[in-house]
């Protein structure tokens, strides 16, 4: 295991030598893993084209930095501990050893069916074990995953796959999840009708469910590994090869797949867990959030796995059979370190206190949260009745883009303050610009929180698009990297995360674009036009409130129409962005060039007109009171 950050007199000197020499400081770091071939040279990089490269011309493969390297002492510890969504159902518990070996079958298997280097694999599967042995199967042999979360409907899993032109795809015929039961393949099969790239669809049986295999291009799961060797060679790869794709949502277009590459990612992965959770040798370790993000990408599968952990992933949701779920799994395996969003906080402290205090949950040493800025009276609750007190809660702030966390306290060494992310990690360097781009030094300052080096985990590029990411990440700020998030910096020099403020939203900690969720409601025919922004919500962190206007309707169409928009939005991207509210309104404000005026919307969306600003160039001022007498929530004047 790689040293661990022992202090906070440690972390300083650290974060010291990382900005003063950064090639040599993430050079010790990544000669702690196996490299077939060392790099030539660290680090090449500019944020103008951008390029990022680490660990030039460095050979490896991340499964050999899992396995291989972990097994000698670690063929008997388990390493992946699977919890049904069931209670009553039978846990499984892999080894280091097991895992290889399903891994290292699949890998075969993907080979034989014609999965080479460079090829992308979509993955669609619920939480159960196949998922991190189809990822680590791709890895094994170079092919790219791309899993999408099994929450999203046909038309965006059909999008994401043309996309990135995905060979196969890889899925079960149904999913639980809490009581419900998705037919998971009978999405595949609407998607797959709008997508010529796959060739083959692996079927993993989950639910038992009956479902269509069409012939020479289904296969099921357990036909596809039959007979097939569980000895496999890793592909060598290079530290800038692809490792995936993972989608997200910005302020314009459709979501863009997010690149990252072997090497760099490996390193930041393993160091960032290390580190932030301060995990120890035997530690159990989980994290609530599903694979299909990257939050379990990284703190699920590739950090916990490649430090030699123990990890624990939960099929299930944290109110089923009831709200105590979290603490009975917690209970059940004596968890060390527990890492979960704050929204799922926020449902639960609404369930009240009970569901917690029944339960022993003395063996917890650490805390996370991570996806949105976690609320004072949700950081309290966690702090004093989760953790009684003595657990510290790192409040780890990061995104997709960045691979891995940046700003957050480490575990048990970095004073925390509820709701700060606190410090950067070393390595990382942020920045506060103003809307001008101009760098706000030293403290009690606030603006748009940029990064202004590069770090091992960073995102690449956006699949087949360099230059959309170029736009979307380096263009705003000269030289930076912007995060799209809002932040200040306080008097001692911590740092708050004060949310997006671009056109996203963050629902339960999940991006959505308002641009896409506008798109979806303006398919609807009697919709003329539309805009989303979002709103407070008390357990959703932010809520999506749309503004539409429609053609003439009738009563009935009146009647149901706002029901029709909500279907379609879950049917077009996925129940989680359904709107949360919907007016349909006379006329949206505009100004005088067409623009539609977000900043009124978003402010009687919050319920207060008090300070709508200058309406004067709005085209015709009429339309705002008309809506804030609609508004969907009392407004204050
Ligand atoms: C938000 C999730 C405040 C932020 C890992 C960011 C946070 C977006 C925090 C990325 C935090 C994440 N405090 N805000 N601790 N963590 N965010 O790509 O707005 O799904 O830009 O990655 O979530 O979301 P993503």
């Amino acid at each position: 295991m790689m040293k661990k950050i022992s202090s906070f007199v440690d972390y300083f000197q650290q974060y010291h030598e990382s900005v003063t020499d950064p090639e040599g400081y993430w050079a010790k770091i990544a000669e702690t893993f196996n490299w077939h071939k060392k790099w030539d040279k660290v680090l090449d990089w500019n944020f103008k084209e951008p390029k990022i490269n680490w660990f030039i011309n460095g050979k490896l493969n991340i499964t050999e930095n899992i396995f291989e390297r972990n097994l000698p002492a670690r063929k008997d510890q388990v390493a992946l501990i699977w919890e049904p969504n069931d209670p009553k159902g039978k846990e499984i518990k892999l080894t280091y050893g097991e895992l290889f070996e399903k891994v290292c079958q699949f890998a075969n298997a993907l080979k034989k069916s014609g999965i080479k280097k460079g090829d992308r694999v979509a993955i669609y599967l619920p939480m159960v074990p196949e998922l991190p042995i189809s990822m680590l199967a791709c890895a094994r042999i170079g092919a790219v995953h791309s899993i999408v979360f099994a929450g999203f409907s046909a038309t965006s899993l059909s999008d994401r796959i043309n996309d990135s032109k995905c060979n196969m795809v890889i899925t079960a015929d149904g999913l639980f999840r809490g009581n419900k039961n998705v037919h998971l393949k009978s999405i595949v099969d609407e998607a797959l009708l709008s997508c010529d790239s796959v060739e083959h669809v692996v079927v993993l049986k989950r639910t038992g469910d009956p479902i269509e295999m069409k012939a020479g291009r289904d296969i099921w799961w357990s036909d596809f590994i039959a007979g097939v060797s569980t000895v496999n060679k890793a592909e060598v790869m290079d530290s800038e090869d692809t490792l995936f794709i993972l989608y997200t949502s910005g302020s314009t277009g459709k979501p863009k797949g997010v690149l990252h590459t072997v090497g760099g990612y490996m390193v930041f992965a393993e160091y960032t867990f290390l580190n932030v959770f301060q995990y120890n040798e035997g530690d159990i370790y989980w994290c609530t959030a599903d694979i299909g993000w990257v939050t379990g990408h990284t703190y699920i599968v590739y950090g916990p796995l490649l430090a030699g952990g123990t990890s624990i992933m939960f099929e299930g949701i944290p109110t089923y059979p009831d709200p105590g779920r979290f603490w009975e799994v917690v209970d059940k395996y004596k968890v060390n370190q527990f890492y979960t969003a704050p929204t799922a906080i926020r449902a639960l402290i609404a369930q009240g206190d009970e569901w917690v205090r029944s339960k022993d949950l003395s063996s917890l040493k650490v805390l996370g949260s991570v996806g949105e800025p976690i609320n004072e009276e949700a950081w309290r609750w966690y702090h004093d009745l989760v953790g009684k007190g003595k657990c510290p809660i790192v409040d780890t702030w990061w995104q997709t883009e960045t691979g891995g966390i940046l700003i957050t306290p480490l575990a048990g060494i970095t004073p925390t303050k509820p709701s700060f992310a606190t410090l950067p990690l070393p390595g990382v360097q942020p920045v506060i610009v103003d809307n001008e781009g101009k760098v706000l030094e030293g403290n009690n300052v606030q603006g748009n929180l940029c990064i202004k080096f590069p770090w091992p985990g960073m995102i690449r590029t956006t699949y087949g698009d360099h230059e959309r990411c170029r736009i979307n990440y380096f263009s705003t700020y000269r030289n930076l990297y912007f995060t799209g998030d809002g932040a200040k910096r306080d008097e001692e020099g911590y740092y708050r995360i004060l949310g997006r403020v671009d056109d996203v939203i963050n629902v339960s900690g999940h991006r959505i674009g308002t641009a896409e969720v506008e798109d979806a409601i303006n398919q609807h025919p009697k919709v003329v036009e539309s805009a989303v922004v979002g709103y407070p919500h008390e357990i959703k962190g932010s809520g999506i409130y749309a503004y539409v206007t429609c053609d003439a309707l009738s009563e009935d169409e009146a009647r149901t129409i706002e029901k029709e928009i909500t279907d379609l939005v879950s049917k077009i991207i996925g129940p989680i962005a359904k709107p949360d509210k919907i007016q349909l309104v006379a006329g949206l404000p505009k100004t005088r060039s067409g623009k539609i005026m977000r900043r009124i919307l978003r402010k009687i969306g919050e319920g207060d007109a008090t300070s709508l600003g200058d309406t004067s160039t709005l085209l015709d001022p009429g339309v705002v009171e008309d809506i804030i007498r609609g508004a969907k929530v009392d407004v204050k004047r």
